[in-house]
């Protein structure tokens, strides 16, 4: 399955199948959902969402900690973030992400939120170049997996550095850099900078994946062609629509796209769901999985009710009532 846009990649020395890879979501990218974009969209690289260096005396030994770094064998190779400044503190959690399972370890610097800027975590690291040479030459001495980086284009539109920072984390060690092509006060929506990725991939050796609207092939397309990126990183789009990726692969290697059928929709819901109760519990469950369920079933006639019947699920006997009330419609 190798074309000018799709083809296998080597993040160091881990052997990517093929270049669509998940992007990080704090809140979304759980070891549920990862295994099912893997195993239903084929995508060859999932991702976890970051997870917070703490100070030493901290304990990772937390519920949260657990559940953040659960992995299983099929969904492999997964890469798991880092999200941190301080290089000792960032090495420690790297250590234990790879003990976890983490194949690659991947260094946060592009979370735009308040919270990040004011602790000098996320892109408020792209200010700062020489931090992020110091924190991943520390992880890449505490672990023998690949470390890459992701980033953006810079901080702001006045400080656009991403060549300095891709410059600082390669000669430190970093194998290959992820781009959101745009700055910290970019919001989605805002048009991506390919001329600033193409810069980017030009200044380096290591692989470039590219971030940011990569959920259209027309889109991929140009980031090849005109930044000539080796792979792609998709976030939003795939949250309710594991489907998406293997479309992607289909439509960039002319293979045949796929409508998967209201039957397997609903039995994908359920599996992801019995997965997220698995891991989170009965009642939280039914919270997190409202995030997804209505992607499962956009477009279908009656969704409105549908959603709205869902907001108020507690339990395992519920979802499988209101589940099964809305399937049933649709046959009938
Ligand atoms: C809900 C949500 C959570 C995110 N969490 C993370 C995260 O934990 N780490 C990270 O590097 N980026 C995070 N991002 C950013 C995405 O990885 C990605 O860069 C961004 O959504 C742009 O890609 P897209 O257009 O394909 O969505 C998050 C984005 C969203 C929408």
């Amino acid at each position: 399955m190798t074309t000018a846009y799709i083809h296998p990649l080597d993040i160091g020395s881990v052997h990517l199948e093929n270049n669509v890879t998940l992007a990080p979501m704090a809140g979304f990218t759980n070891v549920a959902f990862r295994l099912i974009a893997k195993q239903v969209g084929g995508c060859g690289l999932v991702a976890s969402e970051m997870v917070a260096a703490l100070s030493p005396d901290a304990s990772h030994n937390s519920k949260r900690f657990a559940i953040q770094t659960r992995t299983v064998p099929e969904e492999k190779p997964v890469a798991m973030q880092v999200y941190g400044r301080e290089p000792s503190w960032c090495a420690d959690i790297a250590q234990r992400l790879h003990g976890a399972g983490a194949d690659i370890i991947d260094l946060n610097c592009g979370c735009p939120v308040k919270k990040a800027k004011q602790s000098g975590s996320g892109v408020a690291l792209m200010r700062e170049p020489e931090q992020v040479g110091k924190i991943v030459a520390a992880m890449c001495a505490a672990v023998t997996c690949p470390v890459m980086v992701k980033m953006r284009l810079g901080f702001d539109a006045e400080n656009q550095n991403a060549i300095e920072v891709g410059h600082a984390a390669v000669e430190n060690g970093a194998v290959a850099l992820c781009v959101h092509a745009r700055t910290g006060e970019n919001k989605h929506g805002t048009d991506i900078d390919l001329a600033g990725l193409a810069a980017v991939k030009e200044s380096t050796t290591v692989p470039v994946l590219a971030n940011g609207d990569m959920h259209v092939a027309e889109n991929i397309r140009r980031a090849k062609d005109e930044a000539g990126v080796d792979g792609y990183s998709i976030g939003r789009a795939a949250c309710g629509d594991p489907w998406l990726f293997r479309n992607l692969i289909a439509e960039l290697t002319g293979g045949e796209l796929y409508n998967p059928s209201i039957v397997e929709r609903r039995d994908l819901l359920e599996q992801h769901f019995d997965i997220i109760v698995s891991l989170f519990g009965e009642e939280r469950g039914c919270r997190i999985m409202r995030k997804y369920t209505f992607f499962y079933c956009n477009g279908l006639p009656g969704v409105r009710k549908f959603r709205n019947d869902f907001m108020q699920i507690k339990s395992v006997e519920q979802f499988n009532k209101v589940v099964s009330n809305f399937f049933g419609q649709l046959r009938s």
